[in-house]
């Protein structure tokens, strides 16, 4: 089960009414009626985000129908595969998704967050963040990009009523790419998982104490301690070797995480 799902589930039990996005036919209006039952209004809306103008009409539908005050941006895609060999249209989207939607939708709503304070901004970001990797070269730099970006504007935003925090999470068995990649991991690559709705459920509590930066789980918070600690001379070839027998495992598009 997805993040993006938990979070949905997490803010309708504490009796948020909900505006869920995701792709067209991703049982969207299914998650959206499971939500209803918790009590609270649900609506749906269906959109690729990586696309521009999809991004506007999104954040106009918004300011034009709601009184938005928590705005959790968890759309992201990712994977591994070998820089050279990954398609234009695959490195377009990846970035369009993970950094220009968050960036866009930010823009676009801070006015109403504003208006609508005291309001809350939840991005999305990955322990993958903290270093570089071959192989997996633009995930990890696109969830540094979103690191970066939510404490300059978290600093920027102090004194308005709203705060914009980041979350860190290790690997979780969200879609089937990453479960079948943690599944292949030995006990200490399992060490570091963590259950989406745990980490949904942390993330979220954490943005209402405007927590700034913060990853999900303690044995997340050591390996963040060692990998800060270890020189990347010694860290990057490690996890660049993982990477490089993930990417030639991998048959298809990379979509995960
Ligand atoms: N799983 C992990 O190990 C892990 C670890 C650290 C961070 N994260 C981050 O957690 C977030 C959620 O990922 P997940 O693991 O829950 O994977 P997921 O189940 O594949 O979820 C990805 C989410 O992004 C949405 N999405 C993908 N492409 C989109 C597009 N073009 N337009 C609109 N929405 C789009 C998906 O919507 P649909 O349902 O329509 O596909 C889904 O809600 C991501 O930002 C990811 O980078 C994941």
């Amino acid at each position: 089960m997805g993040l993006g799902r938990e979070m949905a589930f997490e803010l309708a039990g504490r009796g948020f009414n909900l505006l869920l996005v995701s792709l067209q036919n991703e049982d969207l209006e299914e998650v959206c009626s499971e939500v209803k039952k918790k009590g609270v209004k649900a609506d749906f809306f269906e959109t690729d985000l990586t696309i521009k103008n999809n991004l506007l009409e999104l954040t106009g539908h918004i300011k034009n129908n709601y009184n938005v005050n928590i705005l959790v941006n968890n759309a992201g895609i990712g994977g591994s595969s070998e820089f050279e060999k990954t398609g234009v249209s695959y490195i377009e989207k990846i970035i369009n998704l993970n950094i220009r939607a968050t960036v866009l939708i930010i823009h676009q709503l801070l006015p109403d967050l504003k208006k609508n304070a005291p309001s809350y901004i939840l991005n999305v970001s990955s322990m993958a963040a903290f270093s570089p990797i071959g192989y997996k070269t633009i995930y990890p730099a696109s969830k540094a990009f979103i690191n970066h970006f939510t404490k300059g504007l978290n600093e920027e935003l102090k004194g308005t009523g709203v705060s914009a925090s980041v979350v860190n999470p290790g690997p979780m068995r969200t879609n089937e790419y990453v479960t079948g990649r943690i599944n292949k991991h030995g006990t200490l690559g399992k060490m570091g998982v963590e259950s989406p709705g745990k980490v949904a459920n942390i993330a979220i509590s954490k943005m209402f104490k405007h927590r700034g930066s913060f990853s999900a789980s303690w044995p997340n918070r050591f390996s963040l301690f060692a990998i800060r600690l270890l020189p990347s001379g010694l860290t990057l070839p490690v996890l660049t070797r993982a990477m490089k027998k993930d990417a030639g495992e991998q048959k298809k598009t990379p979509q995960g995480n």
